[in-house]
């Protein structure tokens, strides 16, 4: 582990730097107490990672798992090593497309490359275009979201409410729906952002708060069960969350809590914003109903985070269920903001053309 400040020479927030041998990425699980590094050098290593949330968000796992397969090649330049690296991190986590997205592409480049150092160098330089595609789409939903949200009809000053982590730590660049939030801020057309807690892992607690404070962005913490009702109050002008998949319908699967978020928005008459990159789309998955729904450990219910480690917060024998995201059927989505353009109301057809 290393203490070295995680950000460009921008000052901006760097979740992930891949050297020459070495993938560093900034340690999510330990934020926002300690601003630390891992190093990884190997496909189990970095898939490790991604399966405890050290990396997460959708499309920074794509640029990960690329980068575990650049690694593990470097080192054993063969047909086979690609195959089993890719199979290895395919299997990290289930439900953000943009994991086996990223892998494809790698795969599909260095595959027919001889083996040996030809091999290594077009995995290496698809993990690397990859990561600068992810990079420009975040600057692209930025620009995007930011003209949807802020029109002309909308209020002066926004006040959104926005939910997990998208930002800097979930995808390259700016992030995502945080990379909107953000190009609003900029425009002068933000008054404040509201941030869910997240549970269980509290990824807006300890994420979005760490991200907006160091943005100079106005913001507000609420636990996840204040959402609606200040919804319902008029204290929200729009919500907007990032995905981690979009069906071939515009069904999207989100951090858990999403889909109540969407209700609460549709029940209030405020729109509710989905932003991703083209990545997180899977033009092959017809409808919400077959994305694959992470389950992960009781443990992480029955806790909490805090600087000192996990807190029980119920007994330890507590049966608990613990879906990692839900599904928000497109009609309850006003727009999806993409590097492409914004579907609006998505549809079978509005999707199909922002992959044409
Ligand atoms: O379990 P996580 O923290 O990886 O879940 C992340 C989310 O649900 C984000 O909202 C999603 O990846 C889109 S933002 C890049």
């Amino acid at each position: 582990m290393t203490a070295t400040k995680p950000t460009n020479a921008a000052g901006a927030l760097v979740a992930l730097r891949f050297d020459r041998d070495v993938l560093w990425a900034l340690d999510q699980t330990a934020l926002p107490w300690h601003e630390r590094e891992l190093p990884l050098r190997s496909a189990a290593e970095v898939a490790d990672a991604i399966k405890r949330l050290a990396i997460r968000g959708a499309p920074l796992i794509g640029v990960a798992a690329a980068c575990g397969v650049a690694l593990e090649v470097a080192a054993d330049p063969t047909a086979a090593t690609l195959a089993r690296a890719t199979d290895l991190l395919k299997a990290a986590r289930p439900t953000a497309v943009n994991l086996a997205w990223a892998l494809e592409r790698v795969r599909a480049a260095a595959a027919p490359a001889p083996e040996g150092a030809a091999l290594a160098a077009a995995a290496r330089a698809e993990a690397e275009a990859i990561h600068a595609d992810q990079l420009a789409a975040s600057d692209g939903m930025a620009a995007h979201g930011a003209d949807l949200l802020g029109s002309d009809a909308a209020p002066a000053q926004l006040r959104l409410l926005t939910h997990c982590n998208t930002g800097a730590l979930a995808a390259p660049g700016r992030g995502t729906a945080l990379a909107v939030v953000a190009e609003l801020a900029r425009r002068g057309r933000l008054e404040r952002v509201l941030a869910t807690e997240s549970r269980p892992l509290l990824q807006g607690a300890r994420l979005t708060v760490y991200e907006l404070g160091r943005l100079g962005i106005a913001h507000e913490l609420i636990v996840d069960a204040a959402a609606a009702g200040l919804i319902a109050a008029g204290a929200v002008d729009a919500v907007i969350v990032g995905c981690d998949r979009v069906a071939a319908n515009g069904d999207v699967a989100n951090k858990v809590g999403t889909y109540g978020l969407a209700l609460a928005a549709h029940a209030n008459g405020i729109p509710f914003v989905v932003a991703g990159p083209t990545s997180t789309i899977d033009p092959a998955c017809p409808s919400g109903a077959a994305i694959a729904i992470e389950e992960r450990a009781a443990g992480e219910v029955r806790s909490a985070a805090t600087e000192t480690g996990p807190q029980a917060l119920a007994a330890a024998q507590t049966s608990c269920r613990n879906p990692a995201f839900d599904v928000t059927p497109a009609a309850l989505v006003t727009a999806l903001v993409t590097e492409r353009g914004v579907a609006r109301e998505p549809s079978p057809e509005s999707i199909a053309k922002l992959l044409a």
